[in-house]
């Protein structure tokens, strides 16, 4: 994850991202025909940017990002060249950092925060209006490794506490959302209440994401708080049975009046086999009855093992994102979208080694918007034409987290948590508005909602 390799850019292509001629006779005409959308059938930036079409739908399109790749100096001074930069910038109206928020990255040593790559990518998002998402407060992975040594039954509840009093505390009101816990659901780990044998279920105990999500309300109250997951997306038995596990522990969160906003769906699909479908639109419409929104987090399409040069690639790995994203914005509670990365040049699946990822005729994956030169691919478009077709989020961006008073038991004080939340919650402050889009064009308002889609 997160690799240290260059771009492959040429100087030529700085300063700007153009789109590839066209990719070969296999394209199918509603690729060809989204392109057409654009100006001269080839535009993918200001007007024609997914930000743009995404802001005209009152979505939010964005893209996990590596912060010191980010010209920040540059955009400050309003004279950045760097290409990366200005793809980011020009295509993305919410961010989230690759790895920079993880504990790993913030914690070099038991007592020492280490902010620089994270303030890097809030400064960024401070002056082009992108909103942010905190990723992530508590997971099994990408921890330090003094915390294999340190942690101990004894102090890792105040371990967990202290660090996201700190860190979702450093950017109070500042993010859009907090992945608060990542990936504390397996049901291959056996236990009954199908939670994962992480450390922190070891150390702190089951309760320890209620803790997590608790500290979290305290620490940034205007934070939509989100768990996120991943593999649930298939109706296949495996992951049939992990969603029910997911949807069982945020009705355990709801019931016990923990402040829970969101589920994200990660959504690193593959492009052959077998795709989502009516199981993932049936758990979008539970968590809209309980109050959840729904955001896809951390998009990409896997070609390992699809056979065919880059044009077949292309073409399967853009109708995964056309029916996919499709599919999830159709959903009232479905208002944000982000891909994991931008361009295949930094995509964690042509960084890896392991078999998922490398392709057996070791061609690099083009599973994002953008190439390896940093021209849209037929991805792009079939993004955007999701985006056009959306129905428009239920609760505009910016707005307060949700909060669903309707508890079925009261909730129950969590031991170490510093806060025992209310049966029914307070109002939350009002969160301000987002700020103006300051480097790019005025974008119009959203239209007005559309009807509810037939249902499936
Ligand atoms: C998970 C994590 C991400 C990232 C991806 C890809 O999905 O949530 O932070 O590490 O794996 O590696």
């Amino acid at each position: 994850m997160g690799g240290t390799g260059t771009l492959r850019l040429t100087r030529r292509q700085c300063g700007r991202n153009v789109l590839l001629a066209a990719v070969g006779a296999a394209v199918p005409a509603w690729i060809e025909a989204a392109r057409s959308d654009g100006d001269e059938g080839q535009g993918v930036n200001g007007p024609d940017s997914l930000r743009a079409h995404a802001a005209l739908r009152g979505l939010r399109y964005g893209a996990a990002v590596i912060p010191e790749l980010l010209d920040v100096e540059g955009v400050a001074a309003g004279n950045t060249t760097d290409a990366y930069t200005q793809l980011v910038q020009g295509q993305a109206n919410i961010l989230v950092a690759e790895n920079a928020m993880k504990w790993g990255a913030l914690r070099p040593a038991a007592e020492t925060f280490e902010f620089g790559q994270a303030d890097r990518l809030m400064h960024f998002a401070a002056l082009t209006g992108d909103a942010v998402r905190g990723h992530n407060l508590c997971w099994h992975e990408a921890l330090p490794a003094w915390f294999k040594t340190t942690a101990t039954k004894d102090n890792a509840r105040k371990l967990l506490v202290d660090h996201i009093q700190t860190v979702a505390g450093r950017y109070r009101g500042q993010m859009h959302s907090w992945d608060v816990v990542n990936e504390a659901v397996n049901p291959k780990d056996g236990r009954a209440d199908g939670l994962r044998n992480s450390p922190w279920l070891e150390l702190v105990g089951p309760d320890y994401i209620e803790v997590a999500f608790q500290s979290a309300a305290a620490a940034d109250p205007s934070a939509k708080l989100t768990y996120n997951e991943y593999d649930i997306e298939l109706d296949t038995p495996e992951q049939i049975e992990k969603r029910g596990q997911v949807m069982l522990l945020l009705r355990r969160l709801k019931a016990r009046g923990i402040p829970i906003h969101a589920v994200g769906v990660q959504s690193h699909l593959k492009a052959d086999g077998p795709q989502p479908g009516a199981g993932l639109v049936d758990f979008v419409r539970q968590a809209a009855k309980m109050g959840l929104e729904v955001y896809v987090t951390e998009m990409d399409v896997n070609t390992h093992s699809l056979e065919g040069g880059p044009e077949a690639q292309d073409v399967a790995v853009a109708r995964v994102y056309r029916d996919y994203l499709g599919m999830m914005l159709a959903e009232a509670n479905v208002p944000v979208a982000l891909t994991w990365g931008i361009t295949s040049a930094r995509s964690w699946l042509n960084e890896s080694k392991q078999p998922w990822a490398r392709r057996g005729d070791g061609s690099r994956q083009r599973p994002l918007p953008f190439d390896d030169e940093l021209r849209a691919t037929p991805a792009f478009f079939a993004i955007r034409n999701a985006v056009d077709g959306a129905r428009a989020p239920a609760i505009p961006p910016g707005a307060a987290p949700v909060t669903d008073p309707s508890g079925l038991y009261k909730p129950f004080p969590v031991q170490g948590s510093p806060t025992t939340q209310p049966a029914t919650a307070p109002a939350q402050p009002a969160v301000p508005p987002p700020p103006p889009f300051s480097t790019h064009p005025a974008i119009p308002a959203a239209p007005p909602a559309q009807p509810p889609p037939p249902s499936r």
